[in-house]
């Protein structure tokens, strides 16, 4: 009997209405298109107005769920990697699944930050590999625009809402998840958190005073992890499979600064063509920014393509994943 691995069939994404541009961005902070543009490679964001996390989440799922002709009833599992929850708890997971209808499937959220959605995709894979799920949606959602200071410029540039959702089921003819290296270093949670809100540092007028239930970047540190470790990582996957550059078809990077991915890409010897780039109308959107592409590009993807996800965030979090697509989308 062949091996059963875990196969995405199925893309969605979420992107809310609001565009957020470098012009609008520079009347709110002391910045420009230029310097924008420049550094992060990024021209516009999505902003969500009204709603949550959920929201953008039970938005993509629905459609997928439309799309793939799939009834709630029949998800057995929602695992959504998000650090913009709906509430401390309970689960954003809980949530869609009670808005969607999702009544035989359990949850939970995984907080990774940036590398949420590879952490959670590659968890969701063991319950498929293991044989006891068939039907597992992950999610990659965040609206950061909830956690983040618009005042101050070093941060609000960069991110934007948005949300992905995959549907994972068994594949017998070797396509899917083949393999993930993941790290995590908690001494990097000085470069890049949100200081208040948890039992750490509980909400109190102070902290709102001071402004600490936003996002913290030491961006100049933050960036030289991101680059070592996204661009190691993912020549590492490459060669612990056996991979050439010529055999990938696509790298699915995070979407944080343009020149991260640039140098990823270098590092694994990818032309500029084989590597998804749409941070420049999305921005970073943390969990979201891998679902977005994949959905992106999916009329572009065929099956049997070899992708490599790699992504650096948060935590510190970092990792890669290799799949090998699973389907043609028909082009109607
Ligand atoms: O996704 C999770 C992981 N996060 C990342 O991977 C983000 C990693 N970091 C970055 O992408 C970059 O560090 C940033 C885009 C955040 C910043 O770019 P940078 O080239 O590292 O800029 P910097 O922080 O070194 O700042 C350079 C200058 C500073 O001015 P001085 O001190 O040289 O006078 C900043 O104050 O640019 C200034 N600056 C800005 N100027 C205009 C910082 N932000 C802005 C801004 N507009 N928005």
């Amino acid at each position: 009997m062949n091996k059963i691995t875990a196969a995405i069939t199925g893309v969605q994404g979420y992107v809310p209405e609001y565009i957020l541009t470098n012009e609008e961005l520079s009347k709110m902070v002391d910045t420009s298109d230029e310097w924008i543009t420049s550094r992060t490679g990024i021209s516009e964001r999505r902003i969500m107005k009204n709603g949550a996390s959920s929201d953008m989440a039970c938005n993509a799922i629905d459609q997928l769920l439309k799309k793939k002709g799939i009834d709630p009833l029949e998800i057995e599992l929602v695992i959504v990697a998000t650090v913009t929850p709906d509430f401390p708890f309970p689960s954003t997971s809980n949530v869609i699944c009670d808005k969607l209808g999702m009544k035989n499937a359990w949850g939970y959220d995984i907080i990774a930050a940036c590398s949420g959605f590879i952490f959670a995709l590659q968890t969701g894979a063991k319950f498929i590999e293991t044989g006891t799920h068939k039907k597992v949606i992950v999610v990659g959602v965040d609206k950061m625009s909830s956690i983040i200071d618009y005042t101050d410029r070093t941060t609000c540039v960069i991110f934007g809402d948005g949300c992905g959702a995959v549907l994972l089921e068994p594949n017998s003819e070797g396509l899917g998840i083949i393999d993930a290296i993941l790290h995590s270093d908690g001494s990097g949670r000085k470069y890049l958190i949100q200081p208040a809100g948890g039992s750490n540092l509980p909400a109190s007028q102070e902290t709102v005073d001071n402004r600490l239930h936003y996002v913290k970047q030491e961006g100049k540190t933050v960036y030289k992890f991101a680059v070592t470790n996204m661009a190691e990582v993912s020549a590492r996957i490459m060669e612990k499979n056996n991979l050439k550059s010529e055999d990938v078809d696509w790298l699915v990077p995070h979407q944080a600064n343009l020149r991260i991915i640039d140098a990823t890409a270098e590092r694994m010897g990818l032309p500029k063509e084989k590597v998804m780039i749409n941070i420049q109308k999305y921005g970073n959107t943390t969990a979201g920014t891998l679902p977005l592409c994949l959905w992106d590009w999916e009329k572009q993807l065929k099956k049997g393509d070899n992708i490599i996800l790699s992504a650096f965030g948060g935590g510190f979090t970092w990792g890669a994943l290799y799949l090998k697509w699973a389907y043609d989308t028909p082009i109607n």
